[in-house]
């Protein structure tokens, strides 16, 4: 973070939304327009789970894209990265075994790990993860606490699972009593309508057999900011989780419930999510484009579909962290593969985003991480 906040130093480290794209002007007007008494509420405490007009607002939008809101309950988080923490504190005692991918959300393993969790990654490829070796960790004596996933354009991977591939998790998952962690915090940044099939969530069917607990965020289609994220899970586990949120913050922040809710009711949210979907689709284009011209041939990554990530992978001995000293020295930043691996260990990846960059920096930036790769790797 440091380094990536450096001037003199391009970034392809953050996952972060482009500063220049965020709603200022109409977040500025939403709040002007509200009456006194949301005003007054946004200074005010809430309810643990979320305000009512929110949970009302969101419980609408996510109805849209097919989630069983009624059937379940839903939560609002300080940011998603608190749903995932809540969620391991909900399920994990000390030493217990949970299961993630490989590579996995730092946030995730961080927030497993400081529960006491083991944590077993399950690899991921190009259509979602590798389905024999969940059956392996999934069968195994000692029970799995849950299975955590993110299939729609992973952190760090990028890549978006096939129906196919999440139809067969679920078969799994089914009768082993191992609950799911779907996280979706950045389904709604697609690039093409051919994929919206596959951005279908696993828990918009509720499958028989599987206790589904669903995770998004407003960080990636408003701003991460305003520390606002949600959670959609089953009656039990959700009454778990509140007594858990409320002894962490008593509620999420009411001022940016009341903007976010504002943002949701105004219908303002559907156009600027697209808005911002072709501008990380043009910016994507731009680093696809960059990456074919000045990579060697020997790297391997894949066309992004939505989202925020490149992956590259190496081959097999390549030391990312070597390559990131010479990028620094170059003047650019990446974020090496180990830091996604629970292991800590594999390290001939490195992710690059495209998101907070301008085309011009994209231009300038690929060729200094290339020139690193190539002085490393020969
Ligand atoms: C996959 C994934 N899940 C969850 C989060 C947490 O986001 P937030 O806490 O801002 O909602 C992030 C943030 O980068 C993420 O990449």
């Amino acid at each position: 973070m440091s380094l990536a906040s450096r001037p003199d130093i391009i970034s392809f480290a953050g996952g972060m939304p482009g500063n220049d794209l965020f709603p200022v002007d109409e977040v500025e007007e939403l709040f002007r327009s509200l009456d006194e008494r949301s005003k007054r509420a946004a200074f005010q405490y809430g309810p643990t789970p979320g305000l009512p007009s929110l949970l009302e607002s969101l419980g609408g939008f996510l109805e849209r894209k097919g989630l069983p809101v009624r059937t379940n309950r839903l939560m609002v988080t300080t940011g998603s990265q608190q749903a995932l923490s809540i969620l391991a504190k909900a399920f994990i005692d000390p030493g217990d075994r949970v299961l993630t991918e490989y590579p996995c959300f730092i946030g995730a393993i961080a927030a497993f790990r400081s529960c006491g969790a083991e944590i077993a990654s399950i690899p991921v490829d190009e259509e979602g993860i590798d389905i024999a070796m969940l059956r392996e960790e999934a069968d195994r004596p000692d029970p799995a606490k849950f299975l955590y996933v993110t299939p729609y354009f992973h952190n760090p991977g990028g890549m978006l699972y096939t129906s196919e591939r999440k139809r067969q998790l679920v078969e799994a998952l089914q009768g082993r009593d191992i609950p799911l962690i779907e996280d979706d915090a950045y389904g709604d940044l697609w690039f093409s309508e051919e994929h919206l099939d596959r951005l279908k969530p696993i828990k918009s069917s509720d499958p028989d057999g599987v206790d589904v607990c669903y995770t998004g965020s407003f960080s990636k289609i408003l701003g991460p900011g305003l520390r606002l994220g949600w959670m959609l899970a089953p009656e039990a586990i959700w009454e778990k989780c509140e007594l858990i949120k409320q002894s962490a913050d008593a509620c999420s922040p009411s001022f940016t419930q009341v903007i976010a809710d504002a943002f949701i009711r105004s219908g303002k949210i559907d156009g600027y999510i697209a808005s911002v979907r072709q501008e990380y689709k043009r910016r994507a284009a731009c680093m696809s484009e960059a990456l074919r011209r000045h990579l060697p041939a020997y790297v391997r990554w894949s066309e992004p579909k939505g989202g925020f990530y490149i992956w590259l992978t190496l081959p097999g001995g390549a030391d990312a962290t070597e390559i990131l000293k010479r990028a620094i020295a170059g003047g650019a930043v990446f974020v090496t593969g180990s830091t996604f691996d629970p292991e800590g260990s594999r390290n001939n990846t490195m992710r690059l985003s495209y998101c907070n960059n301008a085309p011009e920096e994209i231009e300038r930036g690929i060729p200094i991480v290339a020139d690193a790769i190539r002085a490393v790797c020969g």
